[in-house]
């Protein structure tokens, strides 16, 4: 079976997550050229994970005040020992206008609009696949706009398309593991939700390949940024069934390889 688990692989999250700081680096790349030089004074950034993108957002950005949150408690526990601010404000209380960056365990479909209507910018950058009513999510946000009109929002998903080689791979070596993937929308899905619900939403699409030398090193980067296959953990494939999906990936592809298939949209003010 192959799942998700973030929580058990907060740990090894950064060394594996190109692809995650690529697309991130994407999302901030824009907002910047649509921002301008100017500060932000609040920042969401909704699941941050292990907060290095957060991070990396917060000072890009000049955020006066940035909150990640994330609903791993190993992520957050992370993040808030390597990038949390909280620590030197209590050192210097007067420091008001220091730029603050904190995380908080939360759920994104916990957050309702009044909540999200508090910050200037909404980011969420490899997470809202994750979200199972991404309609009603962006109902929140336009209604949060709604309360503050000079809100912006940026945004990557995953689509359906993700890991694609993989799950033909599996099916035709006639396994029934289903990826988590197979939960997420696809891309035209995606572009309905959002053109429906906002007219100045700003809407872009790419393909990231992740080429691997080994069938096991594709593996290791799933587990390691939190997909898990505990088939595979526990011994439940053969070794036939693994040489099977090998010669699928060089007959097909010529490469052992991932890709990744991201929406991006932003909003601006
Ligand atoms: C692929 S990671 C992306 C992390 C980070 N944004 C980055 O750029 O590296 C997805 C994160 O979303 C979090 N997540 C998944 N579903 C969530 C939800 N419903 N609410 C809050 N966080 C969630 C996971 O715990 C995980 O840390």
């Amino acid at each position: 079976m192959v799942k998700a688990e973030f929580n058990s692989y907060a740990k090894t999250y950064k060394e594996w997550s190109d692809v995650q700081v690529l697309t991130g680096s994407h999302l901030i790349q824009k907002l910047k050229e649509t921002i301008g030089n100017k500060a932000v004074s609040s920042i969401i950034d909704l699941g941050c994970g292990d907060g290095c993108g957060t991070n990396h957002l917060h000072k890009t950005l000049k955020s006066a005040s940035t909150l990640g949150i994330d609903s791993s408690t190993n992520m957050i526990e992370r993040a808030t020992r390597n990038y949390s601010t909280i620590n030197t404000l209590q050192k210097n209380p007067k420091g008001k206008s220091t730029p603050q960056l904190n995380f908080q365990l939360n759920t994104i479909q916990d957050l309702d609009a009044a909540y999200f209507s508090e910050f200037d910018l909404i980011y969420s950058n490899a997470s809202l696949q994750w979200v199972s009513d991404l309609q009603s999510f962006f109902q929140k946000i336009k209604q949060s706009r709604a309360i503050n009109s000079d809100q912006m929002v940026s945004f990557s998903l995953f689509t359906s398309k993700t890991l694609t080689e993989l799950s033909q791979g599996l099916e035709s070596i006639g396994r029934t593991d289903s990826l988590p993937t197979a939960t997420f929308l696809d891309k035209e899905s995606i572009g309905s939700i959002l053109k429906s619900t906002f007219t100045d939403v700003v809407i872009w699409h790419e393909s990231i390949v992740k080429p691997f030398t080994t069938i096991n090193e594709l593996f290791d980067s799933l587990k390691y940024t939190g997909v898990r296959d505990k088939d595979r953990e526990k011994g439940l494939w053969t070794p036939r069934q693994l040489r099977d999906l090998k010669s699928y990936y060089e007959k097909n592809w010529g490469q052992y390889r991932l890709t990744y298939d991201v929406v991006y949209g932003v909003i601006s003010r």
